[in-house]
């Protein structure tokens, strides 16, 4: 039982194990302030690199800052540990978030991540979100030039459709991607699609459905019990399963979790399980909801 099995990634110029970690939960109430269990929230850290986890995903605005600071503290120097952050949505309070896209914005995000992480070229550097408020041209121009600059050595973009893709590829190469995607949310398969064909990596944030995939009775819960994994590893497998370019980012603020999600790397689902998920999943995106 190793997340090797799922195999390896490209990301840009850097491979990584394909299963990654999320690190978002570590952080306060809202994604906001200090874990509660800072010990637990390190030692969560520490054991995603023991299991061989060679990508972590944050961003500056995670605490804000708090996130950044904990992975450095924790994890540094990072060896062959990728970390990947993002910028360009601020906080002004618990589960506030709001886009700041101006270039000057966007250098001292670069600037005080570059600090944080304690380094001198960001491997990874995402933007969170395009700011509607900004031309986005001007938000990939300075990008661009922070990357001629050396401060960022790929750049990926975060909740972006097609079109928005293929404008950011005029001013840099994207490495990557990263938009909500998992087995019941599938309003990004578009998006999954391209980055199929051109290689780029796909980063499904809330792989687990934040946490409702992976609670006992959900939807994967009499598969789980067949395959004898739980519901989450089910979750994990499926999304790893439904595309070599995918790089999924379950997170969590426990060892317990972690190591339960780790063993989803391993679990190979038959042809006839990733159907009947699939059809399963899009006829649970497609149901009505309330207004
Ligand atoms: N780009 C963006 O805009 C964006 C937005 C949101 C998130 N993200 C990134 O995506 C990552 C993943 O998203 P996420 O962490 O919000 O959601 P997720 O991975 O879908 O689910 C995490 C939730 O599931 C629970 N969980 C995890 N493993 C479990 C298990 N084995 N059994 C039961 N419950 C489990 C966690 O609770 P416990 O802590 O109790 O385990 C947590 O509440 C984040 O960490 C962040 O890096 C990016």
């Amino acid at each position: 039982m190793s997340i090797l099995a799922s195999g390896t990634i490209r990301v840009g110029s850097l491979t990584v194990n394909r299963l990654g970690f999320g690190a978002m939960r570590l952080t306060g109430e809202g994604v906001w302030g200090p874990p509660a269990d800072v010990d637990e929230a390190k030692r969560v850290l520490r054991r995603s690199r023991e299991l061989g986890i060679t990508f972590v995903d944050t961003a500056d605005a995670y605490g804000p800052e708090v996130n950044e600071t904990l992975i450095a503290q924790t994890l540094h120097p990072y060896g062959e540990v990728v970390i990947a952050t993002k910028g360009g949505l601020t906080r002004s309070g618990p589960g506030v978030w709001a886009p700041v896209g101006r270039p000057e914005y966007l250098r001292q995000c670069v600037a005080m991540s570059l600090r944080r992480l304690k380094v001198d070229r960001i491997d990874l550097w995402q933007l969170h979100r395009i700011d509607p408020r900004v031309p986005r041209d001007e938000q990939f121009q300075v990008i661009a030039e922070m990357q001629k600059a050396g401060l960022i050595r790929h750049v990926g973009l975060s909740e972006v459709k097609v079109d928005e893709l293929e404008a950011a590829q005029k001013f840099f190469p994207v490495a990557s991607v990263q938009n909500l995607y998992n087995l019941v949310n599938r309003g990004s398969e578009a998006v999954l699609e391209r980055c199929e064909q051109q290689g780029i990596a796909f980063i499904p944030w809330f792989p687990l459905a934040s946490g409702a995939l992976a609670r006992p009775g959900s939807l994967l819960t009499a598969i789980a019990a067949r395959l004898s994994a739980t519901p989450s590893q089910v979750a994990l497998a499926w999304v790893l399963r439904r595309s070599k370019v995918m790089l999924p980012i379950p997170g969590t603020s426990r060892v317990a979790h972690l190591e339960e999600n780790a063993k989803g790397a391993s679990l190979t689902l038959s042809d006839d399980d990733f159907r009947a998920l699939d059809e399963q999943g899009r006829a649970e995106w497609a149901r009505p909801r309330p207004a």
